[in-house]
């Protein structure tokens, strides 16, 4: 049997399709292997949104010709967003790839592999998108997961064209997948064990089954009905589409995590506009309120871009006056990347120096810290329902778990066990983690 090692960069997604990818190719006869020593095939499940999510894998090919060179028969291949956003390119720049597949063309896979097997120095690339595929009959084999919590995905590809954005060139038109697969799914699921599924897409709000007629928050009830002790989580959020009528469902559910992960991206109304997203300052604050209103303990991250094109000290000054107001829990922060073929990169210069964006990062970073700090200052004292995950990191003695608004919480282990819901109170905190107790 030959074996194959599956390396996944990126966001959920991918660690959902490499998940899909496992299936396909167990389903065809490959087995799997824990080192890549040992494969016979190395596929790496790629990211695309950002240079250095690029320069990263680009590295990590080239670490593995002193692999291949000790074993001639491995084959290599590149999988997801770069394999589609740079397709045979990426054979010719990097010469010790075999072969490329696109996000929506991963059930040619075991096609794929046993012609670069037979064919001696073949080259092959499957980079075809399409405006059905889901995957949708798939039952991921789940390669990297720790039995408790699972993502799952329920609609793919991405049509909001955010101009900075490299995923509608990489994942092709949105498409949502059927429910009662998605439903059976988190079934299973919990069968097997598991006490908490995140539901997966670019847009989620735009999910839409049979024209108009089911949409997410009626697939939410749906899963969230599955079993009380299921948590149901979910990401991402489009605030242009971050709809009352989730937040009733969500409010209507105890099992439906209070936590939403919202991209704010800018605080400034002339870069939201500039970056095509459809709302304002105004409108995302709104938002918010009615997400305090609905679930006045829900916990809001975003994600935020560091100088885009034009971007004054005003805007800045604009986004961290948002981040003040808001008071995230979690933000994911970055500096603007320029890709090629979106709509910046034909119409808009690529204007501040690096080292501006850097700065202006740094402070959003810095302003951040201060906010997660207090906000987590505040928690000490609360008393929350956690789901255990697993030990920590720092000292076998601990465990860590998760509340429903997704802060991790650390504490002696006692007699918890990875995969129970235990009741902890928090007793300190750092910036990142809450540090709880056992409350008997
Ligand atoms: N440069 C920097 N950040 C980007 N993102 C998307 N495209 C870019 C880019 N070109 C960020 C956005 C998005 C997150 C997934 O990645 O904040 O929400
Ligand atoms: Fe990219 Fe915008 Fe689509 Fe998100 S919504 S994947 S940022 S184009």
């Amino acid at each position: 049997m030959e074996k194959v090692y599956i390396e996944t960069y990126g966001c959920q997604m991918n660690f959902a399709d490499s998940d899909v990818i496992a299936s396909i190719l167990k389903g065809a006869g490959y087995g799997f292997c824990e080192a890549m020593e040992e494969a016979d095939f190395i596929l790496i499940n790629t990211c695309a949104i950002r240079d250095n999510a690029e320069q990263r894998v680009r590295h990590r090919v080239r670490e593995l010709r002193a692999l291949q060179n000790k074993h001639p028969q491995l084959r290599i291949g590149v999988l997801g967003c770069m394999a589609e956003r740079l397709q045979s390119r990426l054979m010719t720049e990097e010469e010790n790839v075999s072969f490329v597949c696109g996000p929506d063309a991963y059930r040619r896979l075991p096609d794929l592999l046993s012609q670069v097997r037979s064919e001696v120095g073949g080259r092959r690339s499957e980079v075809e998108l399409s405006t059905t595929e889901t995957y949708a009959d798939i039952e991921p084999v789940r390669l990297s997961g720790n039995g408790i919590s699972a993502y799952i995905s329920i609609m793919r590809g991405c049509q909001n064209y955010c101009a900075y954005c490299v995923v509608p060139y990489t994942r092709g038109r949105e498409r949502s997948r059927d429910p009662e697969t998605i439903v059976r799914e988190a079934r299973t699921l919990f069968e097997q064990g598991y006490r908490e599924v995140t539901l997966l897409g670019q847009n989620v709000n735009s999910y839409r089954w049979n024209e108009e007629s089911f949409t997410f928050p009626e697939l939410m009830a749906k899963v969230a009905e599955v079993d009380p002790q299921l948590r149901v989580r979910f990401a991402t959020s489009h605030p242009k589409d971050l709809s009352d009528s989730l937040l009733e469902v969500m409010a209507k559910y105890p099992n439906i995590c209070r936590c939403i992960h919202l991209p704010v991206q800018s605080g400034s109304n002339r870069m939201l506009k500039l970056m095509n997203r459809k709302y304002t300052v105004e409108w995302y604050l709104d938002r918010v309120e009615a997400i305090h209103r609905y679930l006045p303990d829900c916990s809001i991250t975003t994600d935020v871009i560091a100088g885009f094109s034009t971007e004054t000290e005003e805007d800045h000054q604009a986004t961290l006056e948002l981040f003040r107001k808001v008071r995230y829990d979690y933000a994911y922060m970055f500096m603007y990347s320029l890709r090629e073929g979106t709509y910046a990169w034909k119409h808009l210069d690529d204007d501040i120096p690096e080292e501006e964006k850097k700065r202006r990062l740094n402070e959003i970073i810095a302003l951040q810290g201060e906010i997660a700090l207090e906000n987590n200052q505040k928690e000490v004292g609360r008393e929350y329902e956690v789901l255990v995950e697993g030990e920590s990191h720092r000292s076998k003695q601990q465990l860590f778990g998760r509340n429903s608004q997704n802060k991790v919480i650390v504490f002696d282990r006692g007699d918890a066990v990875a995969g129970s819901y235990r009741r902890v109170k928090v007793i300190s905190c750092t910036a990142a983690t809450l540090i709880g107790e056992l409350v008997q």
